[in-house]
């Protein structure tokens, strides 16, 4: 790449000598010099805003040779392109177009889908607030746990930081946000509210009367805490450590799964990932297979400082469908990594969680995966995968299961959905008028997008909402049957 870019720009410099020292020597033809100046400062110009604007639409300009044609999802249809992504300088777009969207008329049909069962915790995670409502003073108290505020005013977004979370997990928070205000132009309403994103929960309900209780919203949530689930920024992608945003990543599982059939995978439980981040994961390590003992577990440490340098590329997580069964098992807290776990058509061997995100709580147990106690780690693991074997039309059934409800329930679609319930119910709470506070700061994806570059901006421009959804979000289950 350096010596190609080098040869390209010593062809260059010759040529431009060239021509001007035949100018210059002849002293007739100055003007022409001048005249070739100012129309090169134009075909320069008019060709970057050109190449700016196409990149904007397809996505793909910069990064088609950086992903290989077998991970790159065939041609859509062609979408109606209603957003284009405008950066008027890479770097230096600060500010939002003027007519950005804040309206639209959905021309479709009133016709909409039932939303899926899990939409039900919206309700749940809202309940300690159902009857005092969501008060300034009570956001106000959030403040210290919240990393950013997030505020929309008719129709557009505006964020004050508090502190920098880890990696890029608060701009695609707020990415996510924005492409939802692009897929439902004038539906979400006016809001104001704290989101931390952090790896556990920050609201505990020992330190809060539930009802006083700051409302804020994070990623996962357990038994002692009342944060708000809300979907992580994995959904739009990881820069990081290269996943990309979940529209693709769908894709990608449902390629991997065609590729090995559950049989022809290896009948032993699979896991790889950084196992330093719990003692339980630690106490998974001893499963391994050793000479003396086997438990039937094929776990992979993964040399996080090394992938880390070459860009997480030998770790795409659709070539890890390669055994019969996958084992989940938390982190920190809860681990993004559950989807692509579930979606592998394996049967997931699920170490009981003490986390739960947004959807994770309406899996089913012997429908969805396999229940493992973490206190009978290895032995759990060894029969599971004994019934497993000895049972391979009921395993297969399982993973099966869980596929399905991560290529239906959870696409992409119904994630926008999900943070569009949310958002509305959590608005009808509110008892104050929501303002712009002192020092946020406007954001639209022009502003976020623009001045990023390297896998950032490819998975903005891959998950970015090119234009409205003409169909209406999909109908929540009514509370009347979700009231226990
Ligand atoms: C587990 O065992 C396999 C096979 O012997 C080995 O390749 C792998 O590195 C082991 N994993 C760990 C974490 O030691
Ligand atoms: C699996 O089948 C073998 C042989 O029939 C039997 O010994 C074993 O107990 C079975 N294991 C489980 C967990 O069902």
């Amino acid at each position: 790449m350096g010596n190609w870019f080098d040869s390209v720009r010593g062809l260059w410099s010759k040529a431009a000598r060239r021509c001007s020292q035949y100018f210059l020597e002849t002293p007739g033809k100055r003007w022409a010099s001048a005249a070739l100046l100012v129309f090169s400062i134009v075909l320069l110009t008019s060709s970057f805003i050109y190449w700016t604007d196409v990149r904007a639409i397809t996505g793909t300009f910069f990064f088609k040779t950086s992903t290989s044609s077998s991970r790159t999802p065939p041609n859509k249809p062609p979408v109606k392109v209603e957003y284009p992504l405008k950066c008027i300088n890479e770097a230096l777009t600060l500010t939002c177009p003027a007519n950005y969207p804040v309206n639209y008329e959905s021309k479709a049909s009133t016709w909409a889908v039932a939303c899926p069962e899990y939409f039900r915790w919206i309700r749940e995670d809202l309940r300690p607030w159902r009857d005092t409502g969501i008060t300034r003073q009570m956001v106000e108290r959030g403040n210290k746990y919240g990393d950013l505020r997030l505020v929309i005013v008719k129709g557009k977004a505006y964020v004050k930081m508090y502190r920098k979370a880890f990696q890029t997990r608060d701009v695609f928070t707020v990415w996510g946000i924005l492409q939802l205000l692009r897929l439902y132009p004038g539906k979400v309403p006016d809001l104001e509210l704290l989101f931390a994103c952090g790896d556990r929960p920050v609201i505990k309900k020992r330190d809060y009367h539930a009802t006083y209780a700051p409302p804020v919203f994070h990623y996962c949530v357990d038994d002692e805490s009342l944060d708000i689930p809300f979907p992580d920024w994995s959904f739009w992608g990881w820069g990081e450590i290269n996943i990309r945003p979940w529209g693709t990543m769908l894709w990608g599982l449902r390629e991997a799964n065609k590729r090995i059939r559950w049989k022809d995978r290896k009948p032993y439980a699979f896991w790889k990932g950084n196992p330093s981040t719990s003692g339980r994961r630690a106490d998974l390590m001893k499963c391994n297979v050793s000479g003396e003992q086997d438990w039937n577990a094929r776990v992979y440490a993964q040399d996080w400082q090394k992938e880390t340098e070459q860009g997480f590329k030998q770790s795409h997580l659709e070539d890890q469908c390669t055994h019969r069964y996958k084992i989940f098992i938390e982190g920190v807290a809860w681990s993004v990594s559950d989807k692509y776990i579930l979606g592998c058509d394996s049967m997931t061997l699920l170490v009981k969680p003490k986390y739960f995100d947004f959807f994770t709580r309406s899996l089913v147990a012997k429908q969805h995966y396999w229940p493992i106690s973490p206190s009978n780690l290895c032995r759990d693991i060894k029969s599971a995968v004994e019934w497993g074997n000895n049972n391979t039309n009921k395993a297969q059934a399982i993973g099966e299961a869980a596929s399905k409800f991560i290529q239906e329930d959870l696409k992409m679609e119904f994630v926008y959905d999900y943070t569009y319930h949310l958002l509305r119910e959590y608005a009808k709470l509110m008892r104050f008028t929501p303002t712009i506070p002192p020092g946020a700061v406007e954001v639209c994806s022009e502003t976020m997008a623009c001045p990023q570059n390297g896998p950032w901006r490819q998975f903005m421009m891959e998950s970015m909402v090119m234009s409205p959804k003409d169909t209406l979000p999909c109908t929540m289950p009514s509370s009347s049957s979700s009231s226990p």
